[in-house]
């Protein structure tokens, strides 16, 4: 099983520069890989692309040898830069994090979920918190494929090793292919076997 991107294109609007153009990328099924690049190169727009949120304006993303689902739960699961973008603000946070899996305790404890945290709205809990909610929700039985995007950025140092701990004991587990997102080179080398960088396009001024 891979996740494959062909020839991806893509701008926000009809007349604007593009964003990402003719992206090549296949990543196996446990494999982990590093996807580098400044700010504003295109690596969260790639990874929503890659997740299905975002339809190329050109070019096709294949799990498995097939189109992403349009309905139903997608096998490529994505964990965006933005929690708080990420989650539904009308529900709490025991319905958010079971949305897509009943998460299991284990999970919950090894992510440094409190159970205290289950009761309240997601404005009540920092940024960093609620992440975690983020990455349990991700992590069920079903996803085969997980995109980590700036996952740590918003953890302390000590909090950001556990998560990472957390999710490549996971990715392991369930013999996931893993795109890990980042502008930290350390971070790359440390969690990933292979790296692969957006080169900067040149835009019309
Ligand atoms: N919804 C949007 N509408 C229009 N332009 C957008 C939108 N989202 C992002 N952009 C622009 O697209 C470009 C790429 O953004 P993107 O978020 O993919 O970058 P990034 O590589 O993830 O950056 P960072 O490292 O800062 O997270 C940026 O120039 C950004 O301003
Ligand atoms: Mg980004």
């Amino acid at each position: 099983m891979q996740l494959e991107a062909k020839k991806i294109s893509f701008r926000y609007q009809k007349n604007s520069p593009w964003i990402l153009k003719d992206v090549d990328l296949t990543v196996q099924a446990g494999e982990r890989v590093a996807l580098l690049g400044p700010s504003g190169y295109g690596k969260s727009t790639l990874a929503k692309i890659l997740a299905g949120y975002e339809n190329p304006v050109k070019g096709e993303v294949f799990w498995d040898g097939a189109p992403l689902p349009k309905k139903g739960f997608c096998p490529v699961q994505m964990i965006g830069q933005h929690p708080e973008k990420a989650v539904n603000p009308r529900w709490k946070m025991a319905r958010i994090v079971n949305e897509g899996w009943q998460a299991d305790e284990q999970t919950l404890r090894e992510l440094g979920i409190e159970k205290a945290w289950m009761n309240r709205w997601p404005s009540e809990l920092s940024g960093g918190e609620l992440q975690r909610f983020c990455i349990a929700r991700a992590l069920g039985p079903k996803t085969k494929f997980l995109i980590c995007d700036e996952i740590s950025t918003m953890l302390d140092v000590i909090t950001q090793a556990q998560i990472w701990q957390k999710v490549l004991a996971a990715a392991q587990k369930g013999g996931l292919g893993l795109l890990v997102v980042t502008h930290n080179k350390a971070l790359a080398a440390r969690v990933c076997e292979r790296i692969i960088e957006l080169p900067k396009l040149n835009r019309p001024s």
